[in-house]
């Protein structure tokens, strides 16, 4: 198959663009769009074909289900059923935006079974992201839409990742810009009390607990003590992993310094713009993660961007500082955690 590229953006006939999404969408094609967090990979969410093909194209397992994607409140008003003040404020406050409901699917919805995974639940998002709302707008199409890489490797933050993991696979690829946000919307699961973050991310606990008050919303692990089964199946499996063992350095920079000058260009280290001097003469490959460990929203946007760097580099072991934990990089180690080789 061969893969298209598409810059909207650059285009003078926009409208001939949405005509051929249209169509596309209705041939049950996969076509890989930006969002403020990742690029999905997105598919009509009505269609038993278009979905399994989502599936098949990632590698990903069946029992993983997707998000739906939508543009307008009746689109979803269509397919999902509450009647919950927390989820009308939620609502409210971060849509559209990087932020993902689990509510209760209605039933004979359109949307096909196999996007939920066989769960009476289903995942919605509002995104934020310009050119994923204009396609929404003037496709009007609900699409299913996972991260747009391969199964188990870091999410992708530019069309470039996707192009990597997936040409050849799928039918088109949405050129736009780097991903604003860079790690996967916050999933809140709002079948329950208290609400359950079922992943974390860059709508952090305390923003929710801002709106809905102290104790409204617990984390899954605080919640899966007897069954240690995540509410989000994806959760359970290894993720965002480069080709390269990554592992913390368990001890000082300093300690660190010593044992990277005895390694060579098949080492890499992350750390922070603040200690670039120190690597100077060292023959490893460095990156940065952000300017300092204080500034997270750098280090999110950056982390998948430079696990794919190095494998790009053939890196074949990279070490980090374990990070001290903040209440604004849950996110962050939450995903730095699952891509830590274990030995
Ligand atoms: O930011 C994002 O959410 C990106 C962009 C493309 O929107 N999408 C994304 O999708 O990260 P994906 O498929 O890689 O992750 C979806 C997560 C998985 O962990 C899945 O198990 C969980 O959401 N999920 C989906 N439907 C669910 C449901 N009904 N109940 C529980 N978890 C669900
Ligand atoms: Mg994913």
């Amino acid at each position: 198959m061969e893969t298209e590229i598409i810059n909207i953006s650059k285009s003078n006939n926009k409208e001939e663009i949405y005509n051929k999404l249209i169509t596309y969408y209705k041939d049950n094609k996969l076509i890989a769009i930006p969002t403020e967090t990742v690029y999905g990979l997105s598919a009509d969410a009505t269609s038993d074909e278009a979905v399994c093909k989502i599936y098949e194209a990632k590698g990903r397992p069946s029992d993983n289900p997707l998000i739906v994607h939508f543009y307008e409140m009746n689109q979803l008003n269509d397919i999902v059923d509450y009647q919950d003040e927390r989820v009308d404020k939620l609502i409210e406050n971060f849509w559209p935006g990087p932020m993902t409901l689990i509510l209760n699917a209605k039933e004979n919805n359109g949307i096909s079974k196999k996007v939920s995974a066989g769960l009476s639940t289903l995942a919605v998002r509002m995104p934020s992201n310009k050119t994923a709302r204009q396609i929404l707008k003037e496709t009007k199409v609900l699409l299913a839409a996972p991260s747009a890489n391969t199964s188990g490797k870091p999410s992708p933050t530019k069309f470039e990742h996707v192009y990597h993991d997936l040409n050849g696979k799928i039918d088109v690829i949405i050129e736009d810009e780097q991903s604003d946000i860079g790690l996967e919307s916050t999933v809140i699961d709002c079948t329950r009390t208290p609400l359950v973050i079922a992943r974390p991310g860059e709508i952090t606990k305390e923003d929710i607990e801002g709106i809905l008050g102290l104790g409204s919303v617990k984390y899954n692990d605080e919640v899966m003590v007897d069954t240690q089964t995540p509410i989000a199946p994806g959760m359970k499996y290894r993720h965002y992993s480069p080709e390269a063992e990554l592992l913390y350095y368990e001890d000082s920079l300093e300690k660190a310094l010593e044992f990277l000058k005895t390694k060579n260009k098949k080492t890499g280290f992350i750390t922070y713009k603040s200690n670039e001097y120190l690597f100077e003469n060292l023959n490893i490959s460095v990156k940065y993660l952000a300017d300092n460990e204080k500034s997270v929203e750098q280090s999110n946007k950056n982390l998948y961007n430079i696990l794919r760097e190095f494998d790009e580099e053939k890196v074949e072991e990279i070490y980090i500082l374990p990070i001290k934990e903040t209440k604004e990089n849950i996110a962050l180690l939450n995903r730095l955690n699952k891509a830590i080789s274990r030995k």
